[in-house]
């Protein structure tokens, strides 16, 4: 199986994903140690993930982390697109700093839009919502692609370390596929590594909140990122901790900075052995390979490297359409969008698909089926803040106790406040974009 990022599938079986591709479960240690868990990390939204353990070291330690998001413009933002910045506002208020990209070139190279309509749909519709939902100006900034001449730099140098065949075997492209589009995973690579650059706040563990449907671009930024390191630490065959040199000039000197570093780290049990270009040390155990490789990484830019950590990465499951297929902004009728009018988005809300019986009487004496019914998905990813609120919703609907006249009248009425609230907030968004933009 291939996961196709330009591709308008939705991809169902998560589980199945999740292993397929060696994304990990997002399991509930890892959101319980943050503070005040968002919803969508609570409630097994956010599905998976790579490497989170490092975010959740960084914030907990008060260490300094990164976001980085990006965004593609494709028409008026709704509530699947509203998920992930809920995510990054969250993650600010939790210390992060954060960058958002607007890929106008990806959208040029992929999807045909010029560089002045994704940029006027960003200014007038994306970055607006953001502020309205939340976002704040300190420690972040939105950039477009187009603008940045570093990431543009970074994907240049970067893809020193990719070749063609790595790309077909990702992305399954052919001879047909035209260059911009061929080069825009390197771009969206650049975007994601230059927060580690020093003029953008040095090298520190970063997280890619994204749909699964972005993993291959992840898999192949975590490829880079590594390919890029001068060290490599590893757990060895015989079960010792290994840093190993991945160069072959000044090994002698980059195994004595290797030493200085982890003595640093008070390991001083070290068997240096040059012709094998390691260090093996003898008291380290499995936990320490990341403090001890973020401390290395940041010994590699001072000998003239780029030590970037893998960046680490979240996947969440994508909202259904109020219709019961995908929410898209090209089907209205499937999505509420943070500009619909509290009335429009009642009537879509009163048309939606259900996990009602088909009779009242019936609904009564089985219940109705939640999980399966687009109006409890509202109130799970956007409408219900309080986890017993929402359990109180689910039992009473599997009991039969609750019907879905009355249950719909309920979303629309949070929805109408949801929106009522963005609108407002909007009208002083305007003048508010130039503090965020860089
Ligand atoms: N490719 C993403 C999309 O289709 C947009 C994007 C560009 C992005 N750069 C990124 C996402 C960096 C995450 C990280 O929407
Ligand atoms: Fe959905 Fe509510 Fe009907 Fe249950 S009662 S199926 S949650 S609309």
């Amino acid at each position: 199986m291939k996961i196709d990022p330009w591709s308008s599938t939705t991809y169902q079986d998560y589980t199945r994903l999740r292993d397929e591709f060696g994304i990990q479960k997002f399991s509930e240690d890892l959101w319980k140690g943050l503070p005040h868990p968002h919803r969508l990390l609570r409630r097994g939204i956010v599905f998976g993930h790579r490497d989170f353990e490092l975010i959740l070291d960084a914030s907990t330690k008060k260490k300094p982390w990164a976001i980085l998001t990006g965004l593609m413009p494709s028409g008026k933002m709704h509530l699947g697109h509203k998920m992930v910045i809920d995510e990054v506002i969250y993650y600010q208020s939790i210390g992060a700093d954060i960058f958002i990209a607007v890929a106008d070139i990806e959208a040029f190279a992929t999807r045909g839009h010029t560089l002045g309509e994704t940029k006027d749909l960003a200014l007038s519709e994306y970055i607006p919502n953001y502020i309205a939902l939340g976002l704040k100006p300190e420690n972040c900034c939105i950039y477009f692609q187009s603008k940045n001449q570093d990431v543009k730099d970074m994907a240049y140098i970067l893809g020193k370390k990719v070749n063609w065949s790595q790309l077909v075997a990702t992305y399954g492209f052919n001879g047909s596929v035209n260059m911009a589009h061929i080069f825009s995973p390197l771009l969206q690579t650049g975007d994601i590594l230059h927060v580690q650059l020093e003029k953008y706040g040095g090298v520190r563990p970063t997280l890619v909140p994204v749909g699964v449907d972005q993993d291959p671009h992840m898999r192949l930024s975590r490829d880079i990122a590594q390919a890029h390191r001068i060290y490599n630490v590893t757990v060895t065959k015989d079960n010792k901790i290994g840093v190993f040199v991945k160069v072959d000039k000044d090994v002698e000197k980059l195994l004595d900075n290797a030493e200085e570093t982890l003595a640093q780290l008070d390991f001083t049990q070290l068997k240096r052995i040059t012709d094998y270009k390691a260090i093996y040390i003898n008291e380290a155990k499995k936990e320490d390979i990341s403090k001890i490789d973020e401390l290395l990484a940041k010994s590699e830019v001072k000998l003239g490297g780029y030590g970037f950590i893998q960046p680490s990465s979240t996947y969440h499951r994508f909202i259904t359409g109020l219709t019961g297929e995908k929410m898209s902004s090209s089907k209205p009728e499937s999505a509420i969008f943070l500009t619909d009018l509290p009335k429009v988005a009642r009537k879509k809300i009163m048309n939606a698909k259900t996990g009602g019986a088909v009779t009242l009487k019936e609904q009564k004496k089985s219940g109705g089926k939640p999980d399966e019914c687009m109006i409890y998905e509202l109130f799970l990813y956007h409408l219900i803040e309080d986890d017993r609120e929402l359990g109180n919703i689910y039992n009473s609907c599997k009991k039969g106790e609750q019907m879905c006249g009355n249950c719909k009248k309920h979303a629309a009425d949070l929805m109408e406040k949801l929106l009522t609230d963005l609108h407002e907030k909007r009208k002083k968004a305007n003048e508010k974009i130039k503090d965020y933009l860089r």
